[in-house]
């Protein structure tokens, strides 16, 4: 199923101050795909999720899930599985037990009993559950309140599935195991889902479209690969060795790097970034190096050929590729540095004239 967001916006007055949650968001997303959001805290992100899933009014514009209309509250919460991992704990009763909880929520989706008994099994099996389902929801740990939830969700198998951070507060081994399930009800039951999380591996492993919004818009949607190389550039990591200079004339420590540094430049059209010495008596040297004239590969290859020439000794070479999360940060750190420079330049439009009548 898909989902058409258009022209969305919510504002909140907080204080007598009002904020744009969302700032005239619109968006498509495809039936069947996989899509992370992103965002620091207070970005956006959970007001929209809300919003889709109509636990919040928009304060402006329209959404759709396969074609029906938000409005449709009744209908929307039909067809829409979510989790809202930071307040989450609050939806279940604490006062009944695990099973209770998810019969209840199970039948209410319009499953008959023992399916959804059979499915609420499996589930607790799978999250190592199963021996917690007779105790009350009040004694489980964070984390195991959050697997509930999860598992709430994904009972009725739904077409959509709108996860705001799920594996908060899951262990490491169980994120793994949210992760193959969630992957599988995509993959399998071509389930449309749009995830939430500041575990960054499961959005850069899962989905294949990321949104990023920051202060209520959207300020990048691409693949996330496309993301990674967009922000910080590949490289190369090297740590290598020369022989050592036949003289004790030289400063060991410098020449060879600047020689190095020069060759590099003209013989495999790069620059080196970052040059360290690992252990100066053997002449180790740890080296970024940037692609520049030539592709990555041909790059690592005219690398390689210039250090044994040089009768030098390879240690590791290695193209070096960005995290998300490195990503992620450096873009933040980005736009916050352009919209500080951006505020400057209309600080100094404002105050120009007054310095002038000042004079
Ligand atoms: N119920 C509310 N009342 C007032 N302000 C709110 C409310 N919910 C969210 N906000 C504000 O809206 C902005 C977006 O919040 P939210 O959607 O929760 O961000 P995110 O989930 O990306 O961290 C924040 O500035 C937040 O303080
Ligand atoms: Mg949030």
């Amino acid at each position: 199923m898909s989902i058409e967001i258009e022209s969305l916006s919510k504002q909140f007055t907080k204080k007598g101050k009002e904020i744009n949650a969302l700032d005239n968001v619109s968006l498509k997303i495809k039936e069947g795909s996989f899509v992370g959001l992103l965002g620091p805290n207070g970005a956006g992100k959970t007001t929209l999720t809300k919003i889709l899933t109509t636990l919040l009014l928009p304060s402006c514009g329209e959404a759709y899930i396969d074609g029906i209309s938000i409005k449709e509250d009744k209908k929307i919460r039909q067809i829409v599985g979510a989790v809202f991992g930071e307040t989450g704990g609050r939806s279940l009763y604490y006062r009944l037990s695990v099973l209770d909880n998810l019969m209840f929520y199970g039948t209410l989706s319009g499953l008959s009993k023992p399916v959804a008994k059979k499915r609420i099994q499996s589930l607790l099996n799978y999250f190592d559950l199963e021996e917690k389902k007779n105790a009350l929801v009040m004694k489980l740990s964070t984390g195991m309140k959050a697997k509930v939830l999860l598992i709430r969700s994904l009972v009725p198998f739904p077409k959509v599935l709108l996860l705001d951070e799920p594996t908060l507060g899951f262990d490491a081994e169980s994120s793994e195991k949210a992760k193959d399930l969630l992957n599988e009800f995509n993959r399998e039951f071509g389930t449309t889902i749009l995830l939430t999380s500041h575990n960054f591996p499961e959005i850069d492993e899962l989905t294949s479209r990321l949104i990023l919004i920051d202060s209520g818009k959207i300020v990048q949607d691409c693949a996330p690969e496309v993301f990674k190389q967009k922000v910080i550039q590949e490289y190369i990591h090297l740590i290598f060795s020369l022989p050592p200079l036949p003289s004790d004339g030289f400063k060991m420590s410098q020449l060879p790097t600047e020689i190095f540094k020069k060759l590099v430049r003209d013989s495999a059209g790069a620059e080196v970034t970052s040059l360290k010495e690992k252990d100066g008596l053997n002449f180790v040297y740890e080296v970024t190096i940037q692609p520049i004239k030539y592709p990555l590969n041909e790059t690592i290859s005219r690398i390689t050929v210039l250090i044994l020439r040089a009768s030098g000794e390879i240690y590791k070479i290695a193209p070096y590729m960005p995290s998300l999360k490195e990503s992620f940060l450096a873009f933040l750190a980005m736009n916050k540095t352009n919209s500080a420079l951006e505020s400057e330049a209309k600080e100094e439009i404002f105050t120009f004239p007054m310095q002038e009548e000042d004079v």
